[in-house]
């Protein structure tokens, strides 16, 4: 944990009640500062997503992956337990593997050739006989706390991390609800996207509807996705979780078979947001669970993968429909959003904004979900 410097505040006008707050100040979302604190005291201290089981599926099955600048690796070992790992030598630091791919029994480092078993014990070193006092098993692989729920693998990079069930008490209960054969998913398809704009705009726009009724021809639409009536919300620490009816199929901007998910549930859209940064979303009419991550790859980019899942690793043409109208029709739109609230915080014009939220924080377009998301950062950031 590291602390912020006295001299940064940037909550002045964020109060703690949401009916009242204004925005955090501008340099909140551009300060290099405030990112590195973010990095330490929230990427490396919480839960984030890595992968689904089914993609290191064989013994020796292997998948490296970054948060937020740590290079992670899952590798399934020969006892068909998949572990998470720095990928780091514990010679003299190469990095070990990249990509993805199967390992017959051992790691070897690339430049003075320490090999690991898949269990991350040191192996051998080349010439370690002749080296005073050199203890084999004081060299393993670091490891990294990890978890699975339905099937994806969630990490954790403090070594003394709360398990995920105590750090986010109803999240596998909600995921296992909206996801019940999520084990049985296969990774069908990625798109990543490469964002000017800081994360916690990105989330923030993720996280509000106020401006789907105002912004875009595509956001105008977004009112036929969901059966308004039926549409709920609710807010449990680090979790944010949507959920509604789908729309009139007739209505729907995308063909769709009709209104239910890949799981068969009525309430077709259904999103489980996890704090810092990772969404699990089903839409009506899509056969697809939707991972959506908002990575941050400096203090003013972020790097969105959008990864899709289905039961057979294949897209069909409805649900094909669905995702090319998110992200061909509705996504564009949110970029421009975001990058343009990053250009904006700039401006020697901007100021802290008002939150729009409406006094019992229980109107669709209320802006408290954000509030909240920010809550959440302040109190890491101020450590
Ligand atoms: S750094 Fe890995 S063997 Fe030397
Ligand atoms: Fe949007």
């Amino acid at each position: 944990m590291i602390k912020m410097p006295a001299n940064i505040d940037f909550t002045s006008n964020f109060t703690d009640d949401p009916t009242q707050s204004f925005t955090p100040d501008a340099e909140y979302y551009f300060s290099t500062d405030i990112f590195e604190i973010e990095r330490r005291n929230i990427f490396y201290r919480n839960w984030v997503y890595f992968c689904h089981e089914s993609q290191v599926e064989k013994p020796g099955d292997y998948l490296v992956g970054d948060v937020v600048g740590q290079s992670i690796y899952v590798l399934r070992g020969n006892d068909g337990v998949v572990r998470a790992f720095f990928n780091v030598c514990r010679h003299r630091s190469h990095q070990l593997l990249s990509g993805n791919g199967n390992l017959k029994s051992v790691i070897r480092c690339p430049y003075h050739s320490w090999t690991y078993d898949l269990e991350g014990n040191l192996r051998n070193a080349p010439k370690c006989d002749d080296v005073k006092n050199f203890d084999k098993e004081s060299f393993s692989i670091s490891a990294v706390s990890m978890e699975t729920v339905g099937g994806f693998i969630l990490v954790n990079l403090d070594a003394n991390a709360q398990s995920l069930d105590e750090a986010a008490p109803s999240f596998r209960e909600r995921f296992l609800a909206m996801a019940p054969e999520s084990t049985k998913l296969h990774h069908a398809k990625s798109q990543e996207f490469e964002i000017n704009a800081n994360w916690k705009v990105i989330v923030e726009n993720f996280l509000e509807n106020y401006h789907s009724f105002y912004s875009g021809p595509a956001h105008a639409k977004l009112s036929d996705v969901i059966d308004q009536s039926s549409y709920q919300w609710d807010i449990s620490d680090k979790i944010v979780q949507f959920t509604g009816k789908g729309g009139a199929p007739d209505k729907l901007p995308y063909a769709t078979a009709g209104p239910r998910t890949l799981f068969g549930q009525d309430e077709g859209f259904n999103i489980v947001f996890l704090w810092p940064n990772t969404a699990f979303i089903t839409l009506p009419g899509a056969n697809v669970l939707l991972v959506f991550l908002m990575n941050p790859t400096s203090s003013e980019t972020t790097h969105e993968p959008l990864l899709y899942f289905t039961f057979d690793g294949e897209i069909d043409a409805q649900t094909r429909s669905a995702v090319d109208w998110f992200n061909d029709k509705l996504g564009p739109e949110d970029v421009e959003l975001c990058e343009s609230v990053q250009r904006g915080l700039h401006s020697l014009g901007c100021r802290p904004g008002r939150l729009m939220v409406d006094p019992d924080c229980s109107k669709e377009w209320s802006e408290h979900f954000l509030h909240h998301f920010n809550s959440l950062n302040i109190a890491a950031i101020k450590g």
